[in-house]
């Protein structure tokens, strides 16, 4: 069964963007593909951060993939910090990274600009990434568009490392991406992508009051000033959500409502609202299914990052072989064994 790797930063809220966005389209995977899923918290602070609600944050990630459906049986689900080798592999693989190549990352470049001092983490943050998805030698990454120049970035790094390393051979396959369909959500202010630090989401787990609370001032078509004015769809993105969360029939009659102007914009985002209170639901109710389990939590993150840094170990001991490292006395596993490793 082909593997495949993706990850997610623990931001604090999982909204409807990375859920159509990517979270929908994991949860699809895992059934067909062998599926490991990390909450990245070590890409979380790459840049200034709050350290205070860093593991809160995490733990409500994790809480908020199980409740969209990530499931245990099926996918690997853990705390990218919970496996030391990532950052392991970060090292080694940062020896092989043409310094060019991180700096003509556009996201990089971004970023960059935000701080007058710029952290070596956020540089080298695509070797991290590369290190994740390399780690377990995933054949197949599902991302987001915005992630495939970082993708690209990877495949050079499996390359040059197997040059180097290889024997020959391509130790680390060259890992490929899953684009999702729903590329793309763009936020309730009608402009840019849907993303918590922006305030223009929708969270997956909002109550239906916040919802509507949301959705009611969001932003529509501006050539629709009062409710007599014909709307043009396609250039409304509450249109473009009813796409994802009411059925066909609604979406025609949203249409033709909105070109007719027969319906205003709040009875447009009425339905909208009520449909997607509907389809959240049940993804709620597991989330506080699971928040009144903490040990539950803790158990399904504890055997993730078990069988991760299982798999995981697997890769480094053949890495550190193959860079010449010189093996660990073997004192050292036969005291391991006995529990003194941490
Ligand atoms: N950089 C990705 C993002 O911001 C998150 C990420 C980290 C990731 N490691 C990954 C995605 C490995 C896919 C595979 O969305």
């Amino acid at each position: 069964m082909p593997r495949i790797f993706s990850g997610i930063q623990p931001s604090g809220e999982l909204h409807i963007g990375n859920w159509l966005g990517a979270v929908q389209n994991w949860v699809n995977l895992q059934h067909s593909y062998e599926t490991l899923i990390c909450v990245v918290d070590l890409h979380a602070i790459t840049g200034k951060y709050d350290h205070e609600s860093l593991a809160q944050r995490t733990r409500e990630m994790a809480v908020g993939l199980l409740a969209a459906g990530i499931d245990p049986e099926h996918a690997i689900l853990f705390v990218q910090s919970h496996v030391p080798e990532h950052a392991e592999l970060q090292w080694l693989l940062n020896t092989v990274t043409p310094l060019g190549e991180l700096e003509r990352m556009t996201q990089f470049k971004d970023k960059a600009q935000r701080f007058e001092s710029v952290p070596a983490g956020l540089l080298n943050y695509p070797i991290l990434m590369a290190a994740d998805i390399l780690l377990y030698r995933a054949d197949l990454v599902p991302v987001g568009e915005d992630q495939i120049q970082h993708l690209e970035l990877t495949r050079e790094i499996a390359r040059k490392w197997n040059a180097e390393f290889g024997r020959g051979g391509a130790f680390f396959p060259e890992p490929q991406p899953i684009l999702t369909e729903a590329k793309r959500i763009t936020g309730l202010d009608g402009q840019a992508k849907m993303s918590k630090s922006l305030g223009n989401t929708i969270g997956l787990l909002d109550t239906p009051d916040e919802i509507w609370q949301k959705l009611r001032p969001a932003k529509t078509d501006p050539a629709r000033v009062t409710r007599r004015d014909p709307g043009n769809p396609e250039v409304c993105n509450i249109y473009h959500l009813h796409k994802y969360f009411s059925p066909p029939e609604t979406v025609a009659l949203v249409a033709e409502n909105c070109r007719g102007a027969k319906w205003g914009c709040l009875d447009c985002k009425r339905v909208l609202a009520d449909n997607m209170i509907a389809a959240l639901k049940p993804i709620r109710e597991r989330a506080f299914e699971l928040q009144e389990q903490p040990d539950r939590l803790e158990e399904i993150l504890g055997d993730g990052a078990l069988t991760a840094r299982r798999m995981a170990g697997e890769t480094m001991r053949e890495v550190r072989l193959r860079m010449g490292l010189l093996a660990a006395p073997s004192a050292m596993s036969s005291r391991a064994q006995r529990g003194l490793d941490s």
